[in-house]
């Protein structure tokens, strides 16, 4: 038998280590250098059958590269083609990681029995009556879809070679383990291992293969962070949970844009793609409230509408409360010490509260001017124009600055049938013939003076 070998490894970084230490070296953590074990065969899990594959690269000139035929897989799935830059590139992996609970699992399994190739599902989570269960509340009409229950990295390459799939998915690579190395699955080295398999079995033979991952307690991928390097592609699913809401974003992408991001809505029925992503999140009311205002944002490459909600009321204790969900708590804070400052507004003895719709999150500055909008709104009790709605960011002496793409902003709120968007003097508008009418403002005081008179 073969010597049992062992080594430590840092459960956070996955440095390599000949002997245990407190600290590790490179990231500095304590007590993260775990003994694994690790047993070396000469055997290959992976072996190409066919030996052309083995021919060994040559060098190239760049000019005498073919990129040609580069051909993209459709998932089906608009959003997640966007996503990827048009689709799945075969020979591609793709890792897709999120919370626990946020819909991976549906959303993998959702694309693999729409998809219009012979796809296996490897599940290391649950068992094939589950995923059966799950699928027959997704609605589908191709199956073209294997499903597998099966951890161990063999005997996976054994049913890819009888059922010779077009796409592999797994679920999750946490769960899978190799023959070759001798440590639980879930470990640094297994994990290591098992995608360097994968790797080498999707660059041999075409097949794009997605993986889902765990992620944290502080929300980066479990595993070394060698993962997210060894990969082609990381995806992250995000989300309130007790929202419907989720986002698609690509955090890294060697084959397209990562400013690009997906929308989902979870229904009963899976996850529904959301192409207008603006009419949601804008709650349309019959009736005039004070208290909020539409900003128009920037989710990657898209516009998008959300309300912004603020209430402003006496404080109560001596130190006044501010509160906000989706927004910056130390902008809001800047934010009303400008309106103060600059705008005589006196709000240090008035509580605020401030809400971005629909669970989202918006680090966009272009949606300052909402919030201000909305808080004077609240402030007066007077209702701001349901027709209006804002894009600019707030300076510190209360001047309002320009913001990015603001012309596709203001596309996107006319399309939205909005009369009205105040934007910054400052922006380079050069649209011509529009419905909605511009308002060019430079200080606080102009848009307080249009809205409340
Ligand atoms: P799941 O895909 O299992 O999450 P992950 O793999 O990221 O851990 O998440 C499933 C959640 O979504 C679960 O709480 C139930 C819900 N769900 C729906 O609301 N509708 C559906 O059609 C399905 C399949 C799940
Ligand atoms: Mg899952």
């Amino acid at each position: 038998m073969a010597k049992v070998k062992t080594a430590f490894f840092c459960q956070n970084c996955g440095t390599q280590y000949a002997k245990w230490q407190g600290q590790c070296n490179s990231c500095k953590e304590w007590n993260t250098i775990v003994e694994e074990l690790i047993q070396k065969e000469e055997k290959q899990s992976w072996r190409p059958s066919s030996p052309e594959t083995k021919r060994a690269p040559k060098p190239l000139r760049i000019k005498e590269i073919d990129s040609s035929q580069e051909i993209r897989l459709n998932t089906g799935d608009g959003e997640l083609n966007r996503v990827l830059g048009g689709g799945l590139v075969p020979g591609s992996l793709t890792l897709l990681g999120g919370e626990p609970g946020i819909g991976k699992s549906t959303l993998l399994l959702q694309i693999s029995l729409r998809l219009p190739y012979r796809t296996l599902y490897v599940s290391g989570e649950e068992s094939q009556k589950q995923i059966k269960m799950r699928a027959e509340r997704i609605e589908h009409s191709l199956d073209n879809c294997f499903i597998l229950t099966e951890t161990k990295t063999q005997n996976i390459f054994k049913q890819i070679e009888a059922i010779e799939p077009e796409v592999v998915i797994i679920d999750s690579i946490q769960t899978l383990h190799s023959d070759l190395i001798e440590s639980s699955a879930g470990s640094i080295s297994q994990i290591r291992e098992t995608t360097a398999e994968l790797i080498k079995f999707a660059k041999e033979t075409n097949v794009p293969v997605i993986l889902i991952g765990h992620i944290t307690k502080d929300g980066s991928i479990a595993g070394p962070k060698i993962l997210e390097h060894m990969v082609d592609t990381v995806l992250q699913f995000e989300g309130d949970r007790n929202h419907v809401y989720r986002i698609l974003r690509s955090l890294k992408n060697r084959f397209g844009s990562t400013a690009e991001l997906g929308i989902y809505e979870m229904q009963g029925t899976g996850l529904r793609e959301v192409a207008n992503p603006s009419e949601i999140l804008i709650s349309h009311k019959e009736e005039e409230l004070s208290g909020t205002a539409i900003a128009t944002t920037m989710e990657g490459m898209r516009p998008l509408m959300v309300e912004i909600q603020a209430l402003v009321s006496s404080a109560v204790y001596g130190t006044p409360q501010r509160s906000t969900t989706g927004y910056n708590a130390k902008r809001l804070n800047m934010i009303l010490a400008v309106l103060e400052k600059r705008a005589g507004f006196r709000l240090a003895a008035k509580d605020v509260f401030l809400n971005i719709t629909g669970g989202i999150n918006v680090d966009d500055p272009a949606i300052d001017l909402a919030v201000v909008a909305a808080i004077l709104s609240s402030n007066e009790d007077i209702p701001v124009g349901k027709d209006f709605c804002f894009a600019g960011e707030i300076g510190l002496s209360g001047e309002i600055r320009p913001v990015n793409r603001v012309e596709q902003r203001i596309q996107e709120a006319e399309k939205l049938g909005f009369s009205t968007i105040f934007v910054s003097k400052y922006n380079k508008i050069s649209l011509k013939n529009t419905l909605i009418e511009i308002k060019l403002v430079s200080k606080i005081e102009d848009v307080a003076g249009h809205l409340f008179g």
